[in-house]
């Protein structure tokens, strides 16, 4: 079913990020006037946003953090939909939890308040993974959640985080009347448009060719981040779309990704050695 359609105005929280820049690439390429949120938008971090095709003429940056709702409501203002992107990737940053849950609930808040009607949040497969007791055998899918215990005896705050945001997403949402589409991507990698390293593309790449000496003997999922945008728009719109989409490209052990990294890199000294993962 066709949906919302180009020269909308559409509001991208996060819009400096890995995942963020691409939306906001995504956007401007099929004809939507953009106004993407960060933290500080004169930061050199986010001057590649600038240079995007179409950015002259349709993309704005506007200052808001996720905790303040009265810049939230002023991005939104008059805005047919919200991308909500912006959230820590980290287990360490103190702010993980309170950005992460609060400013959720902000967001879906001040899109109310402004009379957006359709909202787009970007959840993890940290919000999916993470259950000790789902047997090793059961296909995953958008009925799984993670659990809460287990994210916090792991000191996973990060999935943690994300699965309560994602849930507190869906509540406000139903509260206040809007569409809630959830995009649920697994680990993301892929080019990068903006300037400094993501945590993602960090730890799964980066980390390994600076001489991480071993690696989990564990299977992860992985999706491109090009494809994840496509996501985010996808499920905009189509007006059928509703509630929760896993957004995988392929499911690969540890080594075979490492493989693909030494082939590519040789001249990296990419680890041979595994410990256990659990
Ligand atoms: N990368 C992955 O593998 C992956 C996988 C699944 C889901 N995700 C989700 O995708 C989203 C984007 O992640 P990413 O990989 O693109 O990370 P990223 O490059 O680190 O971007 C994070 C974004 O969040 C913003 N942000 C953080 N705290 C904020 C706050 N208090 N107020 C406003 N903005 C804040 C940052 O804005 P500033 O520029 O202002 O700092 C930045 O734009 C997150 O929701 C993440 O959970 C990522």
């Amino acid at each position: 079913m066709a949906g919302p359609s180009a020269k909308q105005l559409v509001c991208v929280t996060g819009a400096g990020g890995f995942i963020g820049s691409w939306l906001v690439k995504e956007l401007l390429q099929r004809g939507y006037v953009v106004r993407g949120t960060a933290r500080h938008p004169e930061d050199r971090k986010n001057a590649h946003l600038h240079a995007l095709d179409g950015a002259k003429e349709h993309l704005s940056l506007y200052r808001a953090d996720v905790l303040d709702c009265k810049a939230l409501s002023a991005a939104f203002s008059s805005c047919a939909g919200v991308f909500h992107v912006a959230s820590p990737v980290s287990d360490d940053d103190p702010e993980v939890m309170s950005a992460a849950i609060e400013g959720t609930k902000n967001v879906v808040n001040a899109a109310a308040d402004m009379g957006v009607k359709r909202v787009v949040f970007t959840s993890s497969y940290g919000a999916v993974h993470m259950d000790p007791n789902r047997s090793p055998n059961q296909t995953l899918d958008e009925n799984c959640w993670s659990d809460l215990e287990f994210c916090k005896q792991t000191k996973n705050l990060y999935c943690y985080a994300k699965t309560v945001a994602e849930k507190t997403a869906m509540e406000e949402a139903s509260k206040r009347g809007i569409q809630l589409l959830v995009v649920v991507p697994s680990l993301t990698i892929g080019e990068m448009l903006q300037p400094t390293l993501t945590l993602s593309v960090s730890l799964v790449v980066a980390s390994y060719m600076k001489g991480k000496k071993k690696y989990p003997n564990a299977v992860a999922a992985y999706v491109d981040v090009q494809d994840v945008a496509r996501a985010h728009v996808l499920v905009y719109e189509n007006l059928a779309a509703s509630g929760r989409y896993l957004c995988i490209g392929d499911v690969l052990h540890r080594s075979e990704f490492l493989q693909m990294i030494r082939e590519l890199f040789p001249q990296y000294p990419i680890t041979t050695k595994y410990v256990s993962a659990f």
